[in-house]
């Protein structure tokens, strides 16, 4: 199976501000099927690669939103933004929490997410809100991490107390699926996985680099190796469950903006 990461193409399309930047665990923009025109949140977008490569896909009609509650990380999404040439694109990029992004219902067409979700604690939040913003056939294109074994509690509290390190907040992958079909989603279609190799635990356990978060001792990230997973998937928004919801039809005022907060 392709491990749904970037190709050299994709790449050069990128500043090396983004690339030095990037903590990802997939290529969600790769999988999305993006359409011109269409209307993307990226949930936890760090130094902007994929809002940028998203930008790339949808166009100047389409809009991106990049979401991270980390304004070190906007800032330089921003830089990455502004050195891509890009500021007449619709890219916003807004320090916010993703469990609380402050945009209006059914606003986008697209969530995509890159090794972010595994960090938060309340993953139904995070999946409710996604759910929330989401147009009726809205979709989720996502790439996160998730446990194929239990690791040690300890261990795992360790991993936790990190800032943004990105294993300490994964949770069996059963349990997972749970999250996001609860939320609403239907149609889970795995399109990537790979089981983690050292060298990127090692690197995921202190994302966003070394000098935001101390790395993990060599023995704690051995402990882990071979039960975790990074799995890439796309999912639905169920629609008779938006319609029970019944938002009033905002679908005319999210081009426009209507962006609140
Ligand atoms: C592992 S990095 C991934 C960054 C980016 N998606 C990429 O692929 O390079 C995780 C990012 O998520 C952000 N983040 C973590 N929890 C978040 C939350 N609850 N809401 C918004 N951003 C969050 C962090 O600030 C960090 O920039």
């Amino acid at each position: 199976m392709d491990q749904g990461l970037y190709s050299q193409d994709e790449l050069s399309l990128v500043p090396e501000l983004a690339l030095n930047l990037l903590r990802g665990c997939g290529n969600p923009t790769g999988f999305a099927n993006l359409q011109l025109g269409d209307v993307v949140v990226d949930f936890g977008s760090g130094g902007g690669i994929d809002v940028i490569l998203a930008a790339h896909k949808v166009g100047s009609r389409g809009r991106v939103i990049g979401i991270d509650f980390a304004s070190q990380m906007i800032e330089r999404a921003k830089q990455t933004v502004a050195e891509m040439g890009f500021q007449d694109r619709n890219i916003e990029l807004r320090v916010s929490d993703m469990t609380r992004t402050q945009l209006p219902d059914r606003f986008a067409d697209v969530v995509i997410s890159n090794c972010v979700i595994n960090l938060c604690p309340d993953k139904d939040a995070v999946y409710q809100e996604a759910f929330r913003i989401l147009g009726p056939k809205g979709r989720l294109a996502i790439s996160d991490i998730a446990l194929t074994e239990e690791i040690n509690p300890k261990l795992r509290e360790g991993f936790q107390s990190i800032w943004a390190g990105c294993l300490g907040g994964a949770i069996p992958e059963e349990e997972y699926w749970q999250v996001v079909q609860r939320a609403g989603f239907e149609g889970i279609q795995i399109v990537a996985r790979h089981t983690l190799t050292h060298e990127e635990l090692e690197t995921m356990a202190c994302c966003p680099g070394d000098d935001f978060t101390p790395s993990p001792a060599i023995e704690h990230v051995a402990a882990v190796q071979e039960k975790v997973t990074s799995v890439k998937f796309t999912a639905v928004k169920r629609f008779h469950i938006d319609k029970e919801h019944q938002f009033p039809d905002q679908t005319e005022g999210k081009k426009e903006g209507g962006l609140r907060g």
